[in-house]
């Protein structure tokens, strides 16, 4: 059976938690030599809003697991938001026309769109680099300790590479227009293309806490889950959606043969396993009590309830 939980706004408590993370990106590309259009075209992104789902996760599990008076949250921020740029680099490159060719994004034009491809490609590749010397400054003056921001950084740059997200990204486009993928296949490249990001914020959390290893696996067990769920929430919403709430071209996935759960299953079967996935994520966090582990539940639930 899995723990009750006290009701949580849910909503209210995420857009809360992503103050904290916007507060800390807003200048954190400041003070680097970095050309203007380049830099405009990397904050044009990343100021473009977006739920801050992964810096949140970071951080909640730093909140779950080293408990809130140690000032640990503060001191994690930059590994937390690092997080952020490294999604959104994956997102201007996921918009590029060698990709999906996706003209909105975030409610305002693509990055490409509104620069150039040359220069969303720079601007993707300056804010994945950017994001590890953010994550390695948490290092600076014992903010945290070294041995630990060095493993968690290490399982960044395995979940954000070849054999995470872009490799998932990269089976994506291999799977694009082709007959026959199976839901094995297709589940591997959900779980690479966007479960490897979100379950190493959770991972890395742990990890940044010196969390005990039992801790790390559920914080793992959790992410994997959540990703999963995420992934399919998000291909529901391609077909269910419309451009305006999501910030994004409702229907792209069909527009361009993309195998997704509902192409694959449909949508009443692709609805029970992002519920089913979510369910599992709530399992996982059975041990736990108190406000953040009753936050990451509805976190959880939401995540395939969201229209955006
Ligand atoms: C979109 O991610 C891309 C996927 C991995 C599905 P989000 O839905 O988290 O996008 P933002 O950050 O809120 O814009
Ligand atoms: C993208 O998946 C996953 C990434 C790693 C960016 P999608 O291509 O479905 O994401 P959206 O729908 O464009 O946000
Ligand atoms: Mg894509
Ligand atoms: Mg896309
Ligand atoms: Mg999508």
């Amino acid at each position: 059976m899995s723990a009750a939980s006290a009701p949580v706004d849910v909503k209210a408590a995420l857009a809360k938690r992503a103050a904290e993370i916007e507060a800390y990106l807003a200048d954190c590309l400041q003070d680097r030599d970095i050309p203007q259009r380049l830099l405009e075209s990397m904050e044009y992104s990343l100021h473009a809003g977006g739920k801050r789902l992964r810096p949140v996760l970071v951080l909640s599990f730093v909140r779950l697991l080293a408990g809130t008076g140690t000032g640990l949250g503060k001191r994690v921020l930059p590994f937390a938001s690092a997080l952020e740029l490294i999604h959104t680099y994956s997102l201007i490159h996921d918009d590029l026309p060698a990709m999906d060719n996706d003209d909105l994004r975030r409610g305002k034009p693509s990055n490409h769109k509104k620069f150039d491809e040359a220069t969303a490609i720079l601007a993707g590749d300056g804010l994945l680099t950017e994001a590890f010397s953010l994550m390695l400054s948490c290092m600076d003056e014992g903010a945290v300790p070294a041995e630990r921001v060095a493993r968690a950084a290490q399982a960044v740059a395995m979940a954000a590479g070849a054999g995470g997200m872009v490799g998932g990204q990269a089976l994506d486009m291999e799977f694009t227009a082709k007959p026959g993928v199976s839901f094995e296949e297709l589940r591997g490249m959900h779980a690479m293309k966007t479960g490897a990001l979100i379950t190493v914020a959770c991972v890395s959390g742990a990890v940044l806490s010196g969390a005990k290893l039992t801790d790390v696996h559920r914080a793992r067990e959790y992410g994997c889950a959540v990703g999963q769920a995420f992934q399919i929430a998000d291909d529901i919403l391609d077909v269910v959606g419309d451009t305006a709430t999501l910030g994004k071209p409702a229907g792209s996935d069909e527009r361009q043969g993309k195998t997704t759960y509902p192409s694959l299953l449909g949508l009443p079967e692709s609805r029970r396993l992002a519920a089913e996935r979510a369910a599992l994520a709530v399992e996982s966090l059975e041990p736990y009590t108190g406000e953040e582990a009753d936050f990451l539940r509805a976190l959880a639930r939401y995540i395939v309830e969201r229209v955006n």
